[in-house]
């Protein structure tokens, strides 16, 4: 197991086991709530999961304690002034979270704890949720006078559906794990300290699967949602052109300093 240490902030751990990277909420001391430096540490994580050929399958989970995440850290965002809560807070965790829901390899969450606010906005980044028997999952911003600005009136709409949004957010009701399940909140749920080994069977078969086939369906799937259309064509659009023989001939046209040959190149 490679843990990566040098990424700057040790409250999000980050351990390539090729071909799986786990990621872990880690400040249990505080039920995994995110700072600004830990979103910023989020993102950083995803850039190098990205890189990495050799994984194929991501596991997101928080360090072992009463929750997954407790959210968004109230102490960190109430102190904003108002103005910078949009332009910092909100804006900068939505970079973060929508880096995490495009990553190119599927992600697997694994609720080992409650998942509330930001932590539920954290999991519905994943492709798959596991949640272990005892948490507990709900959206309780307003409760605190806040909306749910890391895409929990957004993504989450988009993947578990409006009413469910609507029965959390504005009506403050609470899921237990079996319930979760049975609404579509969350697609199993294991013993409690199952999860982990649950996820790690399920990585190891997205493992086997093809690479590219099933990065492009992940972009597709993305895309029909609305997660990332105007990214998605142009990215598949971009894959095709950088097989293209048209870009090749264009490249050498560039560095031969004279004009592109399409007609002739384009046939190679
Ligand atoms: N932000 C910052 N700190 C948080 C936090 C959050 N979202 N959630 C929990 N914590 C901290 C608590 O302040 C406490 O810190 P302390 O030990 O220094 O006092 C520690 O984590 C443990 O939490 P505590 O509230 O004592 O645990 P509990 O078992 O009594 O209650 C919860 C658990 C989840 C019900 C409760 O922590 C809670 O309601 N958290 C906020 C959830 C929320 O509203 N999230 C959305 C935020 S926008």
């Amino acid at each position: 197991m490679e843990t990566t240490s040098d990424q700057g902030d040790p409250r999000i751990r980050l351990e390539f086991d090729a071909p799986v990277a786990v990621l872990t909420v880690s400040r249990a001391d505080k039920l995994n709530a995110l700072d600004a430096a830990m979103v910023e540490a989020l993102a950083d994580a995803c850039r190098r999961i990205e890189r990495r050929d050799d994984i194929r399958a991501v596991i997101l989970t928080g360090a072992e304690g009463k929750a997954f995440s407790a959210g968004g850290d109230i102490e960190a965002w109430s102190g904003e002034p108002p103005e910078d809560f949009g332009r910092f807070w909100v804006r900068e965790g939505h970079e973060a979270f929508d880096r995490l829901a495009r990553l190119r390899q599927p992600v697997i969450a694994v609720l080992n704890g409650h998942a509330l606010g930001g932590g539920l906005e954290l999991a519905a980044c994943a492709d798959l949720r596991i949640a272990e028997v005892h948490v507990k999952i709900g959206q309780p911003e307003t409760g605190l006078g806040i909306i749910p600005g890391w895409s929990g009136t957004q993504r989450a709409v988009r993947r578990f559906g409006s009413q469910l949004v609507r029965r959390m957010a504005l009506f403050g009701e609470v899921f237990a794990a079996e319930e979760a399940l049975r609404l579509g909140l969350v697609d199993q749920v294991a013993k409690k300290g199952e999860g982990l080994s649950m996820a790690r069977a399920i990585a190891s078969t997205v493992a086997k699967r093809g690479p590219l086939a099933t990065e492009t369906t992940k972009m597709l799937v993305n895309m029909a949602e609305g997660e990332e259309v105007g990214r998605v064509g142009e990215a598949l659009a971009g894959m095709l052109a950088a097989n293209s023989a048209e870009l090749r001939e264009g490249i050498s046209a560039f560095r031969e300093k004279r004009p592109a040959d399409f007609g002739k190149k384009s046939k190679d």
